[in-house]
């Protein structure tokens, strides 16, 4: 039962739909889930705090400044704690005050605080469902990684018929065990990225790097680990949060990297997004460098720092069954990326434009080519979380039936 011990914060919004959440926590507990329920002030008059709590068997909290609630003031904590947030019914209503970081009650504070994957399960009239104003919220949380299930389709509670029925609750459950990572397409996958940049020294307090956030290969980790991969994140120097439910495993330089990849080993899929220094000084000094009137700046010997990307996809019983390199160009993109996949031998190249002008490096947005054996293939700009999640189930369909 993969779902079983895992925590579920469940926020429930005004809707009508509302009263299918009680349905939702008897299966979610019947699966050994343990599921919290923050219920929002609209919540509240489709739904009782008393129903919530008898089937949850935990309170029910809805005030952010209830003194009587240890909960509510502690907002931070409790969307750590969990390991999935749902929102369900997510209302037109909460999907603006998520898309536009407001927080002004409970339910909205914790999901704006919340370092956890969140799960929409949006419900409400087909005319506000198709508002120019509802989508451009979602793509807004799309972007940042928020997933979603349904809504359906057919006769909706005001009589009207369209889209925007809350997904059935077994559709819920899918997408829940989905999102914990429990039973997607790559279930019982390893999994290994690197991600960001690599730092060499020059000596203790100077270092040679290049401009990655690590925003792409962070993505890419997130998304094979959301689609059931047990996924190692070995990352050089970068600013963000650990991707949930991945093993992170931190480096400096590139000869750490390469060690920390094939510790990693086995894998049945190697995804290499770092931006990894192709030199690095040849002697680094141990002390720090002077400068001194009227002796020269120095010069920096350089020599060549391991291919971590070409070591991995080399033949041999340790090579990933799938090798994925990126070819980070500022000019020729398709011609530089052909020939590094077959300089370095993977089975296919992410190419992607980092002059200047394109915002790449650091960017939230991608803009990327799949170069492979079979030809090229060119995605439209999307965000960075959406190109690891089309990467992730392109590489799920290409592993199929590779045991
Ligand atoms: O981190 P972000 O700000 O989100 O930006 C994302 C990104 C632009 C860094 C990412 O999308 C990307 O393109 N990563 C690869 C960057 C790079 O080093 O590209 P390259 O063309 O120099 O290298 C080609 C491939 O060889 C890459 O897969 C690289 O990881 C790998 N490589 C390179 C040198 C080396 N010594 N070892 C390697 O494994």
């Amino acid at each position: 039962m993969p779902l079983a011990g895992r925590r579920i914060l469940l926020v429930i919004a005004g809707g009508i739909a509302a009263y299918k959440c009680l349905e939702l926590i008897r299966r979610l507990r019947e699966r050994g889930v343990s599921v919290r329920c923050v219920l929002t002030k609209a919540g509240a008059h489709f739904v009782t705090p008393m129903s919530l709590a008898a089937l949850s068997e935990q309170p029910v909290h809805e005030d952010l400044f209830a003194l009587t609630d240890d909960f509510g003031m502690s907002h931070i904590r409790a969307s750590r704690e969990a390991d999935l947030l749902v929102v369900a019914p997510a209302t037109a209503n909460l999907i603006a005050k998520m898309a536009h970081g407001l927080a002004d009650d409970l339910a909205s504070t914790l999901l704006l605080a919340s370092d956890k994957p969140i799960l929409l399960a949006p419900s409400m009239n087909v005319v506000m469902w198709r508002h120019p104003a509802t989508q451009a919220n979602l793509a807004i949380l799309h972007g940042r990684g928020v997933l979603q299930v349904g809504p359906g389709a057919g006769e909706l509670a005001c009589g009207e018929e369209g889209d925007g029925r809350l997904a059935e609750v077994p559709q819920i459950i899918a997408a829940v065990e989905a999102a914990l990572g429990g039973a997607g397409p790559l279930a019982g996958r390893r999994a290994l990225v690197t991600s960001g940049p690599t730092v060499e020294p020059i000596d203790p307090v100077r270092y040679i790097a290049n401009r990655s956030s690590g925003k792409q290969g962070h993505a890419i980790a997130q998304a094979l680990q959301e689609l059931g991969a047990s996924v190692t994140l070995v990352s050089g120097p970068v600013h963000l949060p650990d991707p949930t439910g991945v093993t992170v495993v931190k480096v400096e330089t590139a000869r750490e990297m390469l060690a920390a990849c094939q510790a990693a080993l086995p894998a049945d899929l190697a995804v290499c997004a770092a931006a990894v220094a192709d030199w690095r000084v040849a002697a680094p000094s141990a002390e720090k460098t002077k400068k001194a009137d009227g002796v020269p700046p120095p010069t920096l010997q350089m020599v060549a720092n391991p291919d971590i990307l070409a070591t991995l996809a080399a033949p041999g019983p340790a090579r990933p069954k799938l090798v994925v390199g990126f070819a980070a160009e500022t000019e020729n993109l398709i011609d530089h990326a052909k020939a590094k996949l077959a300089r370095k031998g993977c089975d296919l190249i992410v190419a992607n434009d980092v002059s200047p002008s394109s915002g790449t490096f650091g960017g939230d947005d991608n803009q990327v080519h799949l170069v492979g054996a079979g030809g090229v293939e060119a995605w439209p700009p999307l965000s960075k979380v959406l190109v690891a999640r089309r990467l992730a189930a392109h590489l799920a369909e290409l592993l199929k039936g590779n045991v």
